[in-house]
């Protein structure tokens, strides 16, 4: 069927590429190895450090999230190393698995996928090993999968707290740019980050920010890595190079999208997305039905997890808001699959584009019958009303 409009991508990422981003990847690619590739490299290079708010150094991978992952740990850690590790959802299961094939004995404490790391345990389980034989604390800052954000400072906190020396290693994937993270300030040594979310551009990049302590643990780590070792790259990033091929046309994009984050500041992005998380959220309450973030203090600000009433498939929902409105909302992963959906309110969008994938999903619930109250649209405009962020003059 012939489609009219934009598509409405609203899954919490990859998400929508702003106009101008989508412009500047569509220059022509240059020499990498050429005085104006390191010139771009280190624009870019320093631009990160605002938005992971650090001084230390980040790397840039030209690989997915998972990537980035890996080499956070192949980096800093020895075969045989005890990590701790969080099940707060599929991407902290997944980010397990990977530390488990790679021959570390991970900790990982069993959690229902409605809650964020307990700082409390974090303390307990670090004030326990006596012999610190715990080499690393393992944190999703946003868990996509369910919509909620663990609290990194008062993590943070805890570590310090059990004066345990364990890393300090965060997934920032689907926060970066949008929920607020301090890699500095809370103390974070290795920061796993991804081009295609809050960044707004399309995947195919992701980052690691490392701290010093982060920099000297690699020195002495004995796992096996040669694509994602720092060491070549942070040599080579220092005159603008790569220890091989990188991204180049993502990197113009990545010159883009910090240009745009600097333009509208990191703290008003911030505030942005929690108002609009807390419109989406009032809509779900008045069409009755629930999310699945228990915790206020752990609500996400860049996606809401809705569960469906028993015995709907929320993938026939998806489904049909797919076919009827061209839009893409967030599926269940894991064991949500089926049970949930995921409204994205992530990266570049605006009041009305809120408004407009609100409207999709309340149309949605009425074309697929999910049982349900009217009037989600309109609690979300009365809280973008109330919420208005600058008077209009
Ligand atoms: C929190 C989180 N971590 C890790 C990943 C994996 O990243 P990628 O799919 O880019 O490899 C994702 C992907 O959505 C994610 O949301």
């Amino acid at each position: 069927m012939a489609k009219s409009g934009r598509h409405f991508l609203q899954i919490p990422g990859p998400t929508n590429v702003p106009d101008r981003v989508l412009r500047a990847l569509s220059k022509p690619t240059i020499d990498h190895r050429g005085p104006e590739f390191a010139a771009l490299t280190r624009e870019v290079l320093s631009g990160l450090k605002d938005v992971f708010q650090t001084s230390s150094p980040v790397i840039i991978y030209p690989g997915s999230g998972t990537g980035a992952w890996e080499a956070s740990l192949v980096n800093t850690l020895s075969p045989g190393d005890k990590v701790l590790m969080f099940e707060t959802g599929h991407f902290a299961t997944l980010w397990k698995d990977i530390a488990t094939r790679m021959g570390l004995q991970v900790d990982f404490v069993a959690g229902d996928w409605r809650h964020g790391v307990d700082p409390a345990v974090v303390y307990a389980k670090l004030a326990d090993d006596r012999a610190q034989a715990i080499k690393a604390v393992c944190v999703v800052h946003n868990e996509t999968s369910t919509g909620v954000a663990s609290r990194i400072a008062d993590i943070r906190r805890q570590i310090d707290a059990a004066r345990h020396p364990a890393l300090l290693l965060v997934d920032t994937i689907s926060s970066l740019g949008s929920i607020e993270y301090r890699h500095d300030d809370w103390g974070v040594d290795v920061t796993v980050g991804c081009s295609q979310k809050g960044l707004m551009l399309p995947p195919g990049i992701s980052f690691n920010a490392i701290s010093e302590k982060a920099l000297a643990a690699s020195k002495s780590a004995k796992m096996p890595r040669a694509y994602w070792d720092w060491e070549p790259m942070l040599r080579d990033n220092k005159a603008g190079f790569f220890p091989y091929t990188p991204s180049t046309n993502i990197l113009y994009g990545l010159r883009e999208a910090l240009a745009m984050i600097r333009d509208e500041g990191l703290d008003n992005i911030v505030a942005r997305h929690q108002r609009f998380a807390r419109a989406t959220r009032a809509a779900v309450k008045a069409w009755g039905l629930d999310i699945i973030a228990q915790n206020p203090a752990e609500y996400s600000g860049v996606l809401t997890a809705v569960i469906m009433p028993e015995g709907r498939d929320a993938d026939v929902f998806r489904q049909i808001v797919l076919e009827r409105f061209d839009m893409s909302l967030g599926t269940g992963l894991g064991k949500l699959k089926g049970k949930i959906f995921r409204i994205g309110h992530l990266g570049d969008l605006n009041d009305l584009t809120l408004a407009g994938t609100l409207s999709g999903v309340e149309m949605g619930l009425k074309l697929a019958d999910v049982p349900h109250k009217a009037g989600g649209v309109l609690a979300a405009l009365e809280s973008l009303a109330a919420e208005s962020l600058a008077p209009v003059s």
